[in-house]
């Protein structure tokens, strides 16, 4: 049964590749102590060592220890074996200062400088309780019993210390990052993850990845920074569009995900192609031109988002979208000027709102018998 090591230099579930299933929790922290603090963050590893490798979320399994306490591991993922979770933790800006200028753990000058609150952009219409938090952790895996086995126990572990602020479950990986994967499809039904950085780039994913020695804040080397949107997607009017309006929102084609300028999935833009009327086939204001790093400066990220479903709304609209995850290296010369220039003019905003947001440090890997986020305290 698949599964990936939890100790190492990075943490797993960034360049490791995208598994189809997501739990993504944030967390607020309860009023603790510096000491408390490090406590959790050894139970969460432990305890995260052990499910990434199928075993139980604490010393028993759960259907053993002490009969008249209880059981340490919930029990839902007996038997199902690792899938590939991953289990990855982060930490917001607020867990270093409070919005009121409170340092509660003595970390207020170990924040790394680009670890603030993300600008606000034309058109967001975030929601707070779906935003923001002082902790955060991305579980994926093949199986969604697996990924929600993981924040349920990890939630449990942290009773008294963290509470739960919102979660998001997701479905259908949105990119692939490994070129051994199948670039599989939005709820657009586009192909998403093309262009990605991918894990067999090691330049690429040093490059615009992994936080380098000298960075910023020592402690973040080996490290990203996650940046999370909720992204609604408002399908219905989508799936009334034109095709040809869906594929010069995008720049690409709906079958094989290549260029409207022509080739394969694979084969580059050529945004100076001239198409009818003498402006650009690929337009000035579509999805791919707007984010490609030619446009902003060579900016690149690892996205590693999934598509939800969370029921219906009131309208009887599907209340859809995508779960944008990125991994960067500095989010201020990767996300924040690719959502810039999307915010302000890309043509899929007439079918898409961002609802929620979240931006964490995610620390490099815990080496064995440490804990995930020790160079920080
Ligand atoms: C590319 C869809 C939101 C950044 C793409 C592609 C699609 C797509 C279909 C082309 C295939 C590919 O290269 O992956 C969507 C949809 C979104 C969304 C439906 C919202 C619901 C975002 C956001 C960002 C972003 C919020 C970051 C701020 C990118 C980047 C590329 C890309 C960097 C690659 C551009 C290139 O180098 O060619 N997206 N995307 N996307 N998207 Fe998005």
């Amino acid at each position: 049964v698949l599964s990936y090591p939890f100790h190492g230099e990075h943490q797993a579930g960034i360049t490791t590749p995208a598994q189809d299933r997501l739990h993504f929790a944030a967390f607020d922290v309860d009023d603790i102590s510096r000491e408390e603090l490090i406590g959790l963050l050894k139970d969460w590893t432990a305890a995260a060592a052990r499910m990434s490798q199928g075993g139980s979320a604490g010393d028993f399994a759960p259907d053993a220890g002490p009969y008249e306490a209880p059981p340490e591991d919930t029990g839902e993922a007996m038997g199902l074996g690792p899938t590939g979770l991953t289990i990855t933790f982060g930490f917001g800006p607020t867990l270093f200062t409070t919005a009121d200028g409170t340092d509660r753990f003595g970390i207020a000058d170990r924040r790394p400088q680009v670890l603030t609150e993300l600008p606000t952009f034309a058109g967001d219409m975030l929601e707070e309780r779906i935003s923001g938090g002082d902790l955060c952790i991305q579980a994926c895996a093949d199986d969604p019993q697996v990924a929600v086995h993981a924040v349920r126990n990890l939630s449990r572990i942290a009773f008294g210390r963290a509470s739960l602020r919102y979660s998001q479950l997701g479905f259908g990986r949105t990119s692939s990052t490994s070129t051994a994967q199948v670039t599989p499809r939005n709820l657009f039904g586009f192909k998403d993850g093309t262009a990605n950085v991918k894990a067999e780039d090691p330049a690429a994913v040093d490059e615009h990845v992994w936080v380098a020695e000298g960075d910023d804040q020592a402690w973040m080397a080996g490290g990203s920074y996650l940046v999370s949107r909720k992204v609604r997607m408002n399908v219905e009017p989508w799936d009334r569009t034109r095709l040809s309006e869906q594929e010069r929102s995008i720049g690409r084609t709906k079958g094989t995900g290549a260029p409207l300028s022509g080739g394969d999935e694979f084969t580059a833009p050529d945004f100076a192609m001239p198409g009818s009327g003498g402006r650009p086939i690929i337009a000035e204001q579509s999805h791919v031109r707007l984010a490609h790093p030619d446009s902003n400066g060579g900016a690149r990220m690892l996205r590693r988002g999934y598509n939800y479903v969370d029921g219906n709304d009131d309208l009887g609209r599907l209340d859809a979208g995508l779960f944008f995850i990125c991994f960067q290296r500095d989010p201020e010369r990767s996300f924040i000027p690719v959502q810039t220039s999307l915010a302000g003019s890309d043509i899929l905003n007439e079918y898409i709102r961002h609802v929620g947001s979240g931006i964490f440090a995610v620390p490099g890997g815990a080496t064995e018998g440490s804990y995930v986020g020790a160079r920080l305290f």
